[in-house]
């Protein structure tokens, strides 16, 4: 039987009911140690940030407090959360394009110093605001250094015309400085990027940390801070061959410190901001199989979630690896699809994969779900999402209920 930490996979099911997403806590303190171990250089400090998009939820936010590491929050909903768990505002990096007035009033609330400034009308706004604040924010402009890396299209933020952040060529970015210097209670830091996600080919940040020493030397100042982004890949299948935390972490310090010697330019801090090769690893999403169907060519293994909880291979042909987890020593003789329960011919999870022979209430377990599932979850179909499960040895905790149908329906107005 497959086991999270301790405790097999019948057991987290009958406790708290399928569909499950667990994530193993051990696996996350050692991944951000991992990264805090290799993430460092003599020439300046770094800082890791935890892009929460990948999951958030109070606990985990909770967890990045207890291991003292920043994080990275998008949205007044995400901002909520941090501020729930009272996060240390110098800790929180407000990311986003497109940022709205209330947003940034909360963050203004909360004494919120790290801001990732998307755009010109976006700085605009802020300096309107900063005037009669009582604190001091540190600015970063997002640039947009145009490198494509090598990944799938829908996950790219940085080819010319993303709508994230300044594209390097543009003067812009400039009068944005030039506004901040001129403007009470806004410090001008330095650079932010990040050019897209699930990344194992490290020419793209390589190119990258070039480009940006080349925008630091055309600004003719010191600059304080550069921060590269997320984008470290996993594994979800065999085909996957992405480089370790330690390994990514090397090659980017080296790049920099190389720069800083080659062009003379130095830095106060550097960061990165991993989600995906944060907490994905450490998830797994366990169902039910309930029912079997033989169609003209295929087989069918039915189970009880379906897109509503990981939308990624509707979205973008994610692929991922599955096991049955009562079967987990016997052989894979069928070559099945699992599909979802929703009211969508695409909500097939699972393509053509090897799987035991299945019978009513087998278990399927799914690696490498801890990113982008559940943050990326809907009620589609009206399904309730699932409950969210921590386990740490031999102990499990619910960090996130499941939804009843009375969640379900509690903002309709009949
Ligand atoms: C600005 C920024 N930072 C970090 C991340 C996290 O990326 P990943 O999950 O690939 O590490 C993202 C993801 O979209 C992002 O947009």
């Amino acid at each position: 039987m497959f086991r999270i930490g301790n405790l097999s996979a019948e057991e987290l099911r009958e406790k708290y009911g399928t569909p499950l997403y667990v994530y193993d806590e051990v696996q996350i303190k050692a991944n951000i140690n991992e990264y805090k171990d290799n993430f460092k250089s003599k020439l300046y400090d770094t800082k890791i940030i935890y892009a929460s998009k990948a999951f958030s939820s109070l606990y985990m936010y909770k967890l990045v407090k207890e291991n003292n590491i920043g994080v990275d929050v998008v949205s007044g909903g995400e901002l909520y959360g941090v501020i729930k768990e009272k996060i240390d505002p110098n800790n929180i990096h407000f990311h986003g394009n497109n940022k709205s007035e209330a947003e940034m009033d909360m963050a203004i609330g909360y004494k919120v110093k790290n801001i990732i400034v998307d755009n010109y009308d976006e700085l605009k706004m802020w300096a309107k605001k900063t005037p009669s604040i009582n604190y001091e924010l540190n600015i970063m402009l997002r640039i947009n250094v145009g490198v494509s890396a090598h990944t799938h299209e829908y996950i790219i933020t940085a080819h010319p015309d993303s709508k994230f952040g300044y594209y390097i060529e543009n003067e812009d970015i400039f009068d944005s400085i030039k506004l901040i210097d001129s403007t009470p209670n806004m410090k001008f830091m330095g650079f932010s990027t990040h050019i897209g996600s699930q990344i194992f080919d490290m020419r793209g940040f390589e190119l990258t940390i070039e480009k940006l020493f080349e925008l630091m030397k055309k600004t003719n100042r010191k600059i304080e801070y550069l921060c590269l982004g997320g984008g470290c890949g996993v594994k979800y299948t065999d085909a996957d061959k992405p480089i370790t935390l330690k390994e990514f972490s090397n090659i980017l310090i080296d790049k920099v410190d190389n720069e800083i010697k080659r062009t003379g330019i130095s830095i106060s801090e550097l960061s990165i901001e991993p989600g995906r090769s944060l907490v994905g690893n450490a998830g797994y999403q366990i169902y039910t199989i309930n029912q079997m169907k033989k169609a003209l060519n295929k087989t069918y293994y039915f189970i009880d979630g379906g897109m509503n909880d990981n939308i990624r291979p509707a979205l973008y042909g994610a692929l991922y690896s599955v096991d049955i987890a009562n079967k987990i020593d016997e052989a894979k003789t069928e070559v099945v699809s699992i599909a979802g329960k929703c009211c969508e011919s695409g909500d097939v999870l699972f393509k053509d994969v090897k799987l035991p022979k299945a019978e009513a209430n087998d278990l399927l377990v799914v690696y490498t779900t801890g990113a982008y599932g559940y943050s990326m979850a809907s009620n589609y179909n009206r399904l309730p999402r699932p409950a969210v499960v921590f386990v740490d040895g031999n102990n499990s905790r619910l960090a996130i209920k499941r939804e009843t149908y009375e969640d379900l329906y509690k903002n309709d107005l009949d």
